[in-house]
C-alpha cells in the first residue's frame, strides 16, 4: 500500500478525527496539518492530541493551522498531499468551495476524501464535482473519497 506522508484534514473540531488518523497511520512518516476555522478549538484540539507531540516524528507529527481553508490552501503548492479529508463547511456552497481549493493540491494517486456523505448537500456537491471530473467516488459508511488519476 502506499505511504501516506503528507496529509491534511479540514475542519478539525476538538480533534477527534485527527486522534485517530495519527493513530491509524503512527507507524509511518506521517505529517498531519489540521486546517480549523474557530481559534477556540485550539485548546481542546491540542489537548486530544498532545500524547503525539514528542513520541514521533521528532515532534513533526503534526502542525495546526487556525483559519479559513480557502485561503490556506493556498499556502501549499498543487499536487502536495498524499491525503486531503474535508469536513469543515457542510453547505453546498461551501462543500464546492473546499473541493476547489483542494482538490488542486492532490497528488496524482493520492486521495481525497471528506466525511458526512450522509448529508445531502455534500453528496450532491460531491457527486456533481466527480461527475464533471469522471471521477469515481467510493464510499464507507459516512466518508467518501476519490483517488485521483495519473
Ligand atoms: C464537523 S466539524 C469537524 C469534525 C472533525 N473533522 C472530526 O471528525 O472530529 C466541522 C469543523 O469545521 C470548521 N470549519 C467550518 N468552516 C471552515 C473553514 N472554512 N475552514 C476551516 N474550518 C472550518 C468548524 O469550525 C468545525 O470545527
Amino acid at each position: 500500500m502506499r505511504m501516506l506522508t503528507e496529509a491534511v484534514e479540514v475542519g478539525v473540531n476538538e480533534g477527534v478525527n485527527a486522534n485517530s488518523l495519527l493513530n491509524e497511520w503512527w507507524h509511518g512518516p506521517l505529517h498531519l496539518r489540521l486546517v480549523e476555522l474557530d481559534p477556540g478549538k485550539e485548546p481542546l484540539i491540542r489537548q486530544n492530541i498532545r500524547h503525539w507531540d514528542n513520541d514521533f516524528n521528532g515532534g513533526n507529527a503534526w502542525q495546526l493551522y487556525l483559519g479559513d481553508g480557502f485561503e490556506i490552501a493556498k499556502q501549499f503548492a498543487d499536487g502536495f498531499f498524499d491525503y486531503v479529508y474535508i469536513d469543515d463547511d457542510h453547505n453546498y456552497e461551501g462543500v464546492c468551495k473546499s473541493i476547489a481549493a483542494w482538490w488542486p493540491k492532490v497528488k496524482q494517486g493520492g486521495f481525497f476524501a471528506g466525511h458526512d456523505w450522509a448529508c445531502d448537500t455534500v453528496e450532491w456537491a460531491v457527486r456533481e464535482f466527480a461527475h464533471r471530473e469522471q471521477l469515481k467516488i467510493q464510499l464507507a459508511e459516512e466518508d467518501w473519497w476519490i483517488v485521483r488519476p495519473y
